[in-house]
């Protein structure tokens, strides 16, 4: 069984079918890629994947366990909960503008860790000092460790997005999910953002990255899906969609995402 089985997802706006039937799986270790036209569904597709969307038909399995059946009703205890098996990485970094960097990263973790427990004044301390010191750990990490007591609005584009990964990985998700993590910032910002998930790869991370970025795409990508229309016009290995791509519309879109 693969560690990540997406099943006959379907989601629909009104009329408007957006996805319609996607079917992959991922094991873990492995990095997907997500390529397309705007409109296509990529955004949506993941949005699925993290419970901000509810399919209209399908399922999701992790690591042989079923979090999501369409048509069962889920709380929204459970899918804050179910959610925490991934995280999501968004184009326009979504930071905490009146916390620190460091704050920024250390908030959702103290949440979880204090929620519900009745802990003394020094049982917090000891557990916030712990998640305080993976925090930096991690700002090392993605090459910010000198920004920890900064501001968001005091950091670049690309440092901002730096933290966000940050901030994701901080509540140990099974998959990391990026969704154009480069498409907002100015293109001399967008090598130190790539370099920095490289490098996740390269830690074994499980990820799914929805990219515009041809070559980076082809670099870190175990497999590669070219969505279009709701559907997975292609799948297979980079060598495979990039190299030798079958469908007319792949080879169509690769062709202009060249110039
Ligand atoms: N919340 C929403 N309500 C209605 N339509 C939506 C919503 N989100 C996305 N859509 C529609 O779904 C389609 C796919 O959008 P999206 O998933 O954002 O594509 P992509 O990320 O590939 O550009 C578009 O036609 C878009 O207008
Ligand atoms: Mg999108």
């Amino acid at each position: 069984m693969a560690f990540l089985e997406v099943s006959n997802i379907h989601k629909n706006f009104g009329k408007n079918e957006v996805l319609k039937g996607i079917d992959f799986t991922l094991e873990k270790g492995e990095v997907l890629v997500i390529i397309g036209s705007s409109g296509s569904g990529k955004t949506t597709l993941l949005r699925c994947i993290n419970f901000l969307e509810t399919p209209d038909r399908g399922s999701i399995t992790v690591n042989g366990e079923e979090l999501f059946k369409a048509g069962e009703p889920y709380s929204d205890r459970e899918k804050r909960e179910k959610r925490l098996h991934f995280g999501m990485v968004f184009q326009q970094f979504n930071l905490f503008p009146q916390y620190t960097v460091l704050k920024n990263i250390t908030l959702a973790p103290e949440l979880r860790a204090f929620k519900g427990k009745k802990l003394s004044r020094a049982e917090k301390k000891k557990i916030s000092a712990q998640i305080e010191e993976k925090a930096r750990r991690l700002l090392e990490t993605v090459g910010l460790s000198e920004k920890a007591a900064n501001y968001p609005c005091e950091l670049s584009g690309g440092q901002q997005q730096r933290v966000a990964i940050a901030r994701a990985l901080a509540l140990e998700p099974d998959i990391l999910c990026f969704d154009e993590p480069t498409s907002a910032l100015d293109p001399e910002l967008t090598g130190e953002v790539l370099r920095v998930i490289r490098g996740l790869k390269s830690s074994d991370r499980t990820m799914i990255v929805v990219t515009h970025e041809m070559n980076f795409a082809r670099g870190v990508a175990d497999k590669v899906i070219y969505m279009a229309d709701g559907v997975i016009e292609e799948f297979g290995t980079p060598e495979e969609v990039f190299g030798a791509p079958k469908s007319e519309k792949t080879q169509a879109f690769l062709k202009n995402s060249k110039d």
